[in-house]
């Protein structure tokens, strides 16, 4: 799973060999026999998107699409890539060598990128461990530096570290596990952790997440990363906060179990999200000011856990009465966009497995994006989701959407009506808020029931690639 990404101007012996070529490339440059240039250039003709041979080693030469958009070719470079992997790893193929003969820019390194995206792996439950074998993936491409390749692995290691906060259990990741989790990552990477225990969390009467947890018998956490470099380009702090429900049960508004409750480990996406992209940005030392603020604790119906009916008073002050327990994750988010106000932040960006109504609109294709950051923010981060294949479609935050959360008793409720679930979940945040902000629901693309492209079954650490992405445009800017 720990691949090495090489920039090398020679195969070694042992590597297979992969040339990438497309419809520009001229097949007698391969420096091959010459009915082994008739037999791919037959291939071709039959639309054979790839060949095998073997040539005192074997050789693959693929052949890139040319799809107009070119975000949608950089996807299906991607994905060849992980189609690749999975074969190389069946055939116990250890080290590849990369020859780009395209005339696409960078296909190698995106092909590169789809590879190790998919090498990931989590095997610790299991007695029998299968280890893939692919591990070096050396690349002959004088662009594509080792510099690059280095922060490109950084990236993926924090997708990788993402997925696998994901796919643990609650049996192990309680909100207490996770905050270690962050300051074990925090200490091997170089940014900074405070963690919040219960007594601290009750001092500053953060009444969203302790509303949420008292069905528990776990306390809940409020981590606070900060990755803050002397040459930062920002004078005021970029603020990540993500949702981090170690488990969603509904509370007691009870979710079912099949197709629900069953995959709610997933439901600190979020927050698994901003950890990963605080180390990624710190890992590549990013000249950027990045504060991460995570709320976590599970969600129960135990003991004397918070019932529809009941008026919370958040940290904010303002009070919510809680129409379904199910609807979770806005209550402790709350209190974090409520609690980032005193950083005075240029942005903030919350990202949420928030409502089963963003599933319904988008599927698992896309996010949900809200805001009331400027449309040139918006459109920024639209364009790095485009550019990472983690793509956004915004919805907006109109007033007479938030008329559905109106109280009787209350200063709002925490659930709107039957429809635009995810849009009333949006403007129940933006109530805690008044600095810019971007809202992205992750409720669809955060988890997989099949494995697709280089993107594992179960945790994707979807949102470490698009806020890296859109974290660099910002600090180049
Ligand atoms: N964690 C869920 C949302 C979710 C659904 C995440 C599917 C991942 C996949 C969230 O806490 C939830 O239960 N939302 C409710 C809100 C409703 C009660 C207003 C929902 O969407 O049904
Ligand atoms: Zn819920
Ligand atoms: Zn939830």
């Amino acid at each position: 799973m720990n691949i090495k990404l090489i920039s090398a101007k020679k195969p070694n012996k042992d590597d297979l060999l992969i040339y990438l070529i497309d419809k520009n490339t001229n097949i007698a440059k391969l420096d091959l026999p010459d009915n082994f240039v008739t037999y791919i250039k037959k291939q071709l003709k039959e639309n054979a998107k790839s060949v095998d041979l073997f040539l005192n080693a074997p050789i693959s030469i693929l052949f890139i699409g040319d799809e107009e958009v070119d975000f949608q070719l950089r996807e299906s470079i991607r994905k060849m890539g992980a189609a690749m992997i999975d074969k190389l790893n069946s055939q116990r193929v250890k080290s590849v060598y990369i020859t780009d003969l395209t005339k696409t820019d960078r296909a190698a390194y995106f092909f590169a990128e789809g590879m190790a995206l998919s090498n990931y792996q989590f095997e610790k439950y299991k007695k029998e461990q299968e280890v893939n074998s692919l591990q070096q993936i050396r690349i002959g491409d004088a662009n594509i530096t080792q510099g690059k390749l280095d922060r490109m692995k950084n990236v993926i290691d924090s997708v990788f570290e993402a997925r696998t906060l994901v796919n643990e259990p609650l049996s192990y990741l309680t909100a207490t596990q996770f905050s270690k989790e962050i300051k074990r990552l925090g200490k091997a990477s170089g940014f900074s952790v405070e963690v919040y225990e219960k007594k601290k969390i009750e001092s500053l009467k953060m009444g969203g997440l302790l509303a949420v947890n008292i069905g528990s018998t776990e306390p809940p956490t409020f981590s606070i990363l900060e990755w803050k470099p002397k040459n930062a380009v920002n004078k005021k702090p970029i603020v990540l906060v993500g949702k981090g429900v170690v488990y969603d049960t509904g509370g007691l508004s009870l979710k079912p179990t099949a197709n629900s409750m069953d995959f709610m480990k997933c439901d600190m996406a979020g927050a698994a999200a901003v950890v990963g992209a605080v180390n990624a940005a710190t890992l590549n030392k990013l000249p950027l000011h990045i504060i991460g603020l995570v709320p976590a604790t599970d969600n129960r119906p135990g003991g004397n856990a918070y019932a529809p009916g009941d008026v919370i008073k958040m940290y904010d002050g303002s009070t919510v009465e809680v129409m379904n327990t199910d609807a979770e994750g806005r209550m402790l988010l709350a209190d974090a966009l409520a609690f980032a106000k005193q950083y005075k932040p240029e942005l903030v960006i919350d990202l949420a497995t928030l409502t089963g109504a963003s599933v319904r609109a988008v599927g698992d294709q896309a996010s949900s994006l809200m805001g009331t950051a400027s449309e040139k923010t918006k459109a920024s981060l639209k364009a790095s989701g485009f550019s990472t294949h983690e793509r956004l479609i915004e919805f907006p935050l109109w007033k007479e959407y938030g008329d559905m959360l109106r109280s009787d008793i209350a200063d709002l409720k925490n659930l709107g009506g039957p429809t635009a679930g995810q849009i009333t979940a949006a403007k129940f945040l933006e109530h805690f808020t008044d600095f810019n902000w971007m809202h992205i629901d992750i409720a669809g693309p955060a988890w997989l029931h099949s494995k697709r492209g280089y993107e594992s079954k179960g945790g994707t650490g979807t949102g470490v690639r698009l806020l890296y992405h859109f974290l660099k445009k910002i600090s180049e800017a």
